[in-house]
């Protein structure tokens, strides 16, 4: 049996079905539209007025390198971006040189190859390291970092990147002006990372399943209130 099965989304772009974890690496809405609405657009949006001339975002996973491709080509002018990206399978990223992306990807294509053979991409305005490690001894070593992109496969089976103990150290990461979006709504998520003193909030575009924003600080998104749902719910979370 092969490992990854080809799926086409609804809005016509690709992504793979895992066997290992039985699950899709996007959501059947459509890969590059969860991608932006869900991820790229927030994040960008949310540190828009920060005056550092880096933008270092931590794409968690890799994965068919969508987030990290998107923000490429939605780099916000006169920023360089830096992206860390953990991934356990080396084989998916030696194969994605070959893989059937949006048309969109056409002009970033010699970034892809140099990704998809070296793990590693650098020019003037950009940085990307893909590291073939597990993702939560890979981000014990990071710091000052403005946008998590929290996108790993869901709680059922990939546990081990949602847990307390693994947001404690997300946090440890981030800037002050940190963000982590996620496409996740379960409540053990949301109770992680509200005991750790983040604010929640959700996407403001109805274009996408709406999703879970966590900021350090006050940000202009619409918010989750979560201090009236743990009156009727307990506060649950995912341990190691
Ligand atoms: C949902 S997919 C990521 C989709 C990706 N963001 C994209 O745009 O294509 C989850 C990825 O996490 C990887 N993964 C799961 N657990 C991991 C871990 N502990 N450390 C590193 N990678 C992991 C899987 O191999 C898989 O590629």
């Amino acid at each position: 049996m092969t490992k990854y099965k080809e799926v086409k989304t609804k809005d016509d772009t690709f992504t793979l079905k895992s066997s290992e974890y039985n699950e899709c690496y996007h959501s059947s809405e459509g890969a590059l539209k969860e991608t932006y609405y869900k991820h790229v657009e927030v994040g960008f949006d949310v540190i828009k007025d920060i005056e550092d001339e880096e933008i270092r975002i931590l794409d968690i996973c890799f994965g068919l390198g969508y987030n990290t491709f998107v923000s490429i080509l939605n780099r916000p002018k006169n920023k360089k971006l830096k992206i860390f990206s953990p991934e356990l399978d080396l084989e998916l990223i030696k194969s994605l040189k070959n893989f059937k992306y949006p048309k969109e990807f056409e002009k970033i294509s010699h970034i892809i190859e140099k990704i998809s053979d070296n793990l590693y991409y650098k020019d003037e305005f950009l940085e990307i390291e893909v590291a073939n490690m597990d993702a939560r001894k890979y981000v014990k070593n990071l710091n000052n970092i403005h946008i998590v992109y929290q996108d790993a496969f869901s709680p059922k089976v990939n546990r081990e990147l949602w847990t307390i103990e693994y947001f404690r150290d997300i946090k440890n990461i981030l800037n002050k002006n940190g963000v982590i979006t996620t496409y996740s709504v379960a409540t053990p998520v949301r109770c992680a990372l509200y005991n750790l003193g983040f604010k929640l909030f959700t996407h403001k575009s109805d274009l996408i399943r709406k999703g879970t924003i966590a900021s350090l600080k006050e940000i202009d998104y619409p918010k989750v209130d979560f201090e009236e749902k743990l009156k009727r719910v307990e506060c649950r979370v995912y341990e190691d």
